[in-house]
């Protein structure tokens, strides 16, 4: 769906307005359209409908009218022409694998990714002879060699999880473009209201709606935002492999991105308090979160970023038994592996989110058994902090 973006609204009036028609009804807050298919006047009707000779609703798998606001709106706030939903942040990846690459292609891939992106990444597109090579952080030296004359997409992960490294994503895109590729970036851990990639030359953002876009921790779902021509290519994939996002869901990320920047703004200053507090700890090896000076890539995020987000990680000094044992005495803190909820949640990436990778990736990627991530919410910071103290006390 294209952004409709008015060029003259701010962003805080793009999240709460933008992509949205008010019906005949008059209905003052976005209607929920729970329907499968859509009714035509005649025979005629349908087949113009189903050949595209007319715009507008075929089916639900494709297009309905809740899941469009949500991707106007999401395009719009990314500063992309447009924008399509998915069932969840891996459908976006897989959508746009599947949806766009053909064999004999190949793409370079961040190793510091989200686990499943690896397992997504390195397993399945090779089956269907699609080449995919991984490179370790992020220096331009070792993504230049990895390129290939047949390189479509460069992927990264900006900043990545758990370890909060950051990407320069203005010398990615040239890298990718002086060679005739595309840069993908996963915007899932800023979102538009601290980073948008696209302005920095990106050619693709990918989102699990499912983290910050919602918020709340109640549904799960994706977006790819681009280009029209791209778009246009997976709403036809979409409309044959049916990866898509349900109304209700698109009703819910709709709401969540009405409080996107100030959920966002309170995100960092909460992850700032508890980072900065935690820092002197005698049990913690070292606190990582990019808004701290000692981190190797505050700069650059302070560049690339307008804040530093809500997700931390702790490398305590105990390995994996003093990460378990602190995630074990936690009393505030959820033990679960999402993140971007307005409760504070607390990973082991090591044996959850990263638990699918074999040790060698694991080592590769820097994921140790010490580490324990902290998205940190929207309790009130001194709560948050109150209670790590106390669990780490405890373990
Ligand atoms: C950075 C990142 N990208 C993508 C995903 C996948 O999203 P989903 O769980 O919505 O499929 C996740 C999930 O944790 C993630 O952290």
């Amino acid at each position: 769906m294209s952004s409709d973006k008015p060029t003259q609204w701010h962003d805080d009036t793009l999240a709460v307005r933008a992509g949205f028609e008010r019906s005949n009804v008059g209905e003052h807050a976005e209607p929920i359209y729970t329907t499968s298919s859509y009714v035509f006047e005649t025979a005629a009707a349908a087949a113009a409908r189903f050949g595209g000779e007319d715009p507008g609703n075929v089916y639900s798998r494709f297009t309905n009218p809740t899941v469009q606001t949500f991707e106007k709106r999401l395009a719009a706030l990314e500063g992309g022409e447009a924008c399509i939903a998915t069932a969840s942040g891996m459908a976006a990846t897989a959508s746009l694998v599947f949806g766009t690459m053909k064999q004999g292609e190949h793409m370079v891939v961040s190793r510091n990714l989200f686990g499943s992106t690896v397992n997504l990444l390195g397993k399945y597109p090779p089956r269907f002879g699609v080449e995919v090579d991984f490179v370790t952080g992020f220096d331009v030296q070792d993504w230049a060699k990895a390129i290939r004359p047949n390189t479509r997409f460069l992927y990264i992960e900006t900043p990545t999880n758990p370890l909060m490294r950051v990407a320069d994503i203005k010398a990615f895109a040239t890298l990718a473009h002086e060679n005739g590729a595309q840069l993908i970036v996963d915007n899932c851990f800023c979102t538009p209201a601290l980073q948008k990639p696209l302005a920095f030359g990106a050619d693709i953002v990918v989102h699990s709606a499912t983290k910050f876009l919602d918020g709340q921790g109640r549904c799960v779902g994706g977006a790819v935002v681009g280009s029209k021509e791209l778009i246009e290519e997976l709403t036809g994939y979409m409309r044959s492999a049916g990866p898509s996002m349900s109304p209700f869901n698109a009703w819910v990320f709709l709401k969540g991105l009405e409080t996107l920047s100030l959920r966002m703004k309170q995100h960092s200053i909460n992850a700032m308090a508890v980072a900065l507090a935690l820092q002197s700890d005698p049990a913690i090896e070292r606190v990582i979160y990019p808004g701290l000076a000692e981190h190797p890539d505050h700069d650059l995020a302070k560049q690339q970023q307008s804040d530093f987000g809500g997700v931390l990680t702790l490398e305590l000094k105990g390995g994996r038994e003093a990460a378990w044992s602190l995630i074990d005495s936690v009393k505030l803190c959820s033990i679960t592996g999402n993140l971007g909820d307005a409760r504070t949640t607390v990973t082991h990436p090591a044996t959850t989110t990263h638990g699918r990778l074999t040790q060698e990736q694991r080592d590769e990627a820097g994921i140790t058994e010490g580490l324990v991530r902290l998205a940190v919410g929207l309790e009130h910071a001194g709560d948050i902090i109150a209670d790590v103290r106390q669990a780490i006390a405890h373990s």
